[in-house]
């Protein structure tokens, strides 16, 4: 880092501006809150007085000339990154600025099917033509493993005309590919690196920890600095690395963004660059030995399977984030999303999220040892009280390869009928469908519905999932193209 990683521009912007007591007669029409007592009396006068819209001192997100210039040079300082952008829309607009940036209606981009639906969305947005990597499913767990440069690089000399290859970083499961491999046989080929980092912020500060995208010599990067990174919900980062003009970038974040970007959002998305690049390394280590330690504890339990860096095997399995705590529940007798409701209903403790087979409980700096214990007590508490060997669940992987009929968007935008799920069965889905979280479609539009995946859809509703995508709200029917 060569800047002075102790400034917050945002931050000490907006403290000089509410130090100047200005009379507002802009929007937002609450002012200061005053308009607004109930919302004051919720998020405090603090957190009102500070909602306020872009103006002189305090910049404009969509041309950034002064302190959000000043933050987003921080931050791509505090990432080794050539250029960060600070966005406020999720990292569903990091995502889709990203693809946009790299390609346009009938191009290809190579990815792995188990992206986040952002991704799927963006391509309806494009008119892009996903080309998948087939992904290796882990037998004993069921979930998606990572690229295997050999599988990527078949596909790319396959399709030697795509524009860019698109890698998870870590999935949310913790599987990391080979990014530096990958993007050097991208970068060979003139095709762009993309890097999905929405859990992957802690990568650019821990240590020991795998690869970032920046560090493997990707592109663009789309980092939810609002999972690991400790800001607010909704704010996010996009990294730009060497192979990008950030002011076409800037062009295409313009085409979605909000013109009234949240100073809330921004002013933590400074404080929070500032506190991970003058402390990430310490609270990140505090992190890794929190999860590791929690991951023994609940292997000695016996049943669970908390799966860690056992999983490497070089290839589609590069490298595995140690701070991500999942567990491998069904040996017990109880799904992921059994355990994940258990956990919630009689515990009063949320997890991220539970699947088929397995419960992510994501640690974080906000972390302390006694909730760990918590958790471990609570785990081996319904162990105890559940029947192991009960077989009221079918076999199924938590990943299944869906077959490519049509592109997303021709298929989004085709004639449909609906169906109802269970005779969906050789139908093409018009729709994306998926458990929330983790967001990963288990159809998306121009799927062909199989009965395996008919089979998954029914188990993960009648286990109490909440699944997500179709028009139908009650997911009883699926959109299918006529
Ligand atoms: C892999 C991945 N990418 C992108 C996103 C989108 O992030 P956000 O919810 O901040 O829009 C998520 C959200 O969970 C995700 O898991």
């Amino acid at each position: 880092m060569k800047l002075q990683q102790y400034s917050a521009p945002i931050y000490e912007a907006l403290e000089a501006f509410r130090r100047q007591r200005i009379v507002p007669f802009d929007v937002p029409g609450h002012k200061r809150g005053r308009g607004n007592p109930e919302l004051v009396e919720l998020l405090g006068e603090r957190c009102l007085s500070l909602d306020v819209n872009s103006m002189k001192p305090l910049d404009n997100l969509g041309h950034p000339t002064s302190v959000i210039r000043k933050a987003e040079e921080l931050a791509a300082d505090a990432f080794g990154a050539e250029h960060a952008f600070l966005m406020v829309n999720g990292t569903t607009s990091s995502v889709q600025a990203m693809i946009l940036s790299v390609c346009k209606e009938n191009e290809k981009i190579i990815l792995p099917r188990n992206v986040h639906k952002s991704v799927i969305n963006a391509l309806i947005l494009c008119g892009g033509i996903p080309v998948y990597v087939p992904s290796k499913v882990n037998d004993r767990i069921g979930i998606a493993l990572g690229m295997d440069p050999k599988a990527v690089e078949k596909v790319m000399d396959e399709n030697p005309d795509a524009t860019a290859v698109f890698v998870n970083n870590p999935t949310y499961y913790g599987i990391c590919s080979d990014l530096v491999t990958i993007t050097r046989m991208a970068h060979e080929r003139g095709m762009k690196v993309l890097v999905d980092e929405a859990h992957g912020t802690h990568l650019y500060f821990g240590e020991e920890l795998p690869v970032s995208g920046i560090e493997a010599g990707a592109d663009l990067t789309a980092v939810s600095m609002h999972k690991s990174g400790g800001s607010l919900t909704q704010s996010s980062i996009l990294l730009c690395g060497q192979g990008m003009d950030p002011e076409y970038v800037r062009q295409i974040i313009n085409l979605s963004q909000t013109t009234s970007a949240s100073y809330l959002l921004l002013s933590s998305l400074d404080i929070s660059r500032r506190n991970l690049a003058l402390r990430g390394k310490v609270s990140f280590e505090r992190v890794s030995q929190m999860a590791r330690y929690a991951r023994e504890e609940i292997n000695e339990i016996g049943g669970y399977y908390a799966y860690g860096k056992e999983l490497i095997d070089g290839r589609n399995v590069f490298d595995f984030d140690e701070t991500k705590l999942l567990v491998y529940t069904r040996d017990i007798g109880l799904t992921g999303i059994e355990v994940y409701d258990l956990l919630r209903d009689e515990y009063d403790i949320q997890i991220e999220f539970g699947d088929i087979g397995n419960i992510l409980a994501y640690i974080s700096i906000g972390d302390r040892q006694q909730d760990i214990e918590r958790l471990v007590g609570a785990l081996e508490d319904i162990k105890c009280s559940a029947v192991p060997g009960k077989k009221d669940h079918l076999e199924v992987d938590d990943f299944i390869e869906p077959v490519m009929v049509k592109t997303p968007r021709e298929s989004f935008y085709a004639k449909k009928e609906q169906v109802a799920i269970k005779d969906a069965s050789g139908r093409v889905s018009g729709e994306m469908l998926m458990c929330y979280p983790p967001g990963i479609p288990i159809l998306t539009p121009g799927e062909m519905v199989s009965d395996e995946i008919v089979e998954y859809i029914l188990f993960a509703k009648e286990k109490g999932c909440s699944l997500q995508g179709p028009m139908d709200p009650e997911v009883e029917y699926l959109s299918v193209l006529k």
